[in-house]
């Protein structure tokens, strides 16, 4: 059950008399916080991205350039999973429906009561319908052969593992690391093969490979020309989808700051850049690591996986770390023979070797990833 006394609210409102009736009904109580009142609909996805409020209420009837429905729709697809209170008049009755992102619906006139019962029921609802928060984490790097695939779907295996309901999206795209990986036949279904407009449950579980590794793996279409068919959108509203049903999304991500490179990235939790001790990983590393800066990525978001830490090819630890401006927030060690072997068999290693040092340290990060342990393993 939600604890009213922490409901942070953001209201996308531009009639300023609705806005003052809110703000005046919530000033003589403490249950709801108000955090922002925004009167233009194009601000508000941004917003909700920065502030991360537990509830968005809309005006139905908001103008300007993006209006109440378009915006209903554009946080429903946002991936951001925060629930949406309807804010209408009598001459425009609106029902529920949460497949359409309307959480709930409030008819002006309403009283303090109402407002903050209505509050605190969507929020209630929605824990109550996911088993704790999903974390969705991308595994990125701006440079090619650094382990990516290898990376993703190991640790994917491995949370599946500790019992988490996990997916695995192969988001690079045009060449479907994932499938040749694991020999996938080209006629399984792919992301392409979700509906456009209003993805269900259903259609998802007709589209997700199941790994006999027991984890869930939604492919990137068969041929390199298909990918451009995937829009940002399709990504946006697939990860959105896809965290009401598991508890972990791992994102295989391709190496190209595309238009859908970012929608993946946007819509994670957690970017985790690989890092090799090679001087141009670290170099594009630090390079996009300014640009995720700049488009408002919280330093929390990024992580650090340093990937074959072994392999120092004589730059030092302390050299990384200056470069970085941190220590890697993990680390796993190169082992040639073993992830080369179970990548040709497509097979997870973590299966495969449990005990060997390599999957010790992806089973490492998963754990801290899904907040079991209480550090981050670095060797110093
Ligand atoms: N820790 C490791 N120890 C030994 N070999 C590794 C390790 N991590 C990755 N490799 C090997 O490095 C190669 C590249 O790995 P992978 O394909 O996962 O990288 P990637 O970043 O996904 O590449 P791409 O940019 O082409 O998508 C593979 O041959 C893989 O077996
Ligand atoms: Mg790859």
């Amino acid at each position: 059950m939600a604890n009213p006394s922490s409901i942070r609210l953001l209201v996308a409102e531009d009639v300023p008399q609705v806005s003052q009736h809110v703000r005046n009904l919530l000033s003589v109580q403490e249950q709801v916080k108000l955090l922002e009142v925004l009167n233009d609909g194009s601000k508000v996805v941004e917003a909700a991205k920065q502030l991360r409020p537990d509830v968005v209420m809309v005006d139905l009837l908001l103008q300007g350039k993006v209006k109440g429905p378009q915006l209903i729709e554009k946080l429903r697809d946002s991936g951001l999973d925060i629930p949406v209170v309807v804010l209408t008049v009598p001459q425009h009755p609106l029902a529920r429906d949460p497949a359409r992102g309307i959480d709930a619906v409030l008819t002006l006139p309403f009283s303090g009561f109402e407002l903050v019962n209505t509050l605190s029921h969507v929020l209630a609802d929605r824990q109550a319908g996911s088993s704790g928060a999903c974390r969705v984490i991308s595994v990125f790097s701006p440079k090619g052969g650094v382990g990516k695939t290898t990376i993703a779907f190991n640790l994917a295996v491995a949370l599946g593992q500790m019992g988490v309901a996990t997916a695995l999206i192969d988001g690079s795209l045009q060449y479907g690391d994932l499938r040749s990986l694991l020999k996938v036949p080209s006629d399984v279904p792919s992301i392409l093969d979700l509906p456009t407009d209003r993805v269900q449950e259903s259609d998802l579980r007709d589209v997700m490979w199941r790994d006999p590794a027991g984890i869930d793996i939604l492919l990137a279409p068969p041929r390199v020309e298909m990918a451009e068919m995937v829009t940002a959108r399709d990504v946006e509203k697939t990860i959105s989808l896809l965290r009401r049903l598991y508890e972990a999304i791992v994102i295989d991500t391709p190496t190209t700051l595309s238009e859908v490179t970012l929608a993946l990235l946007d819509g994670s939790d957690i970017v985790l850049s690989i890092v090799t001790y090679d001087s141009t990983t670290i170099h594009n590393t630090i390079a996009v690591a300014e640009v995720f800066s700049s488009i408002g990525y919280a330093p929390e978001k990024m992580h650090y996986l340093l990937n074959r830490s072994d392999s120092s090819g004589g730059i030092g630890r302390e050299e990384l770390a200056r470069s970085l401006g941190r220590r890697p927030d993990f680390e796993v060690v190169s082992d040639g023979r073993l992830v080369v072997q179970a990548n040709n068999e497509g097979m997870p290693f973590v299966v495969t070797s449990p005990d060997a040092a390599v999957s010790k340290d992806i089973q490492r990060a998963a754990q801290t990833i899904m907040g079991r342990t209480a550090g981050a393993p670095v060797r110093h």
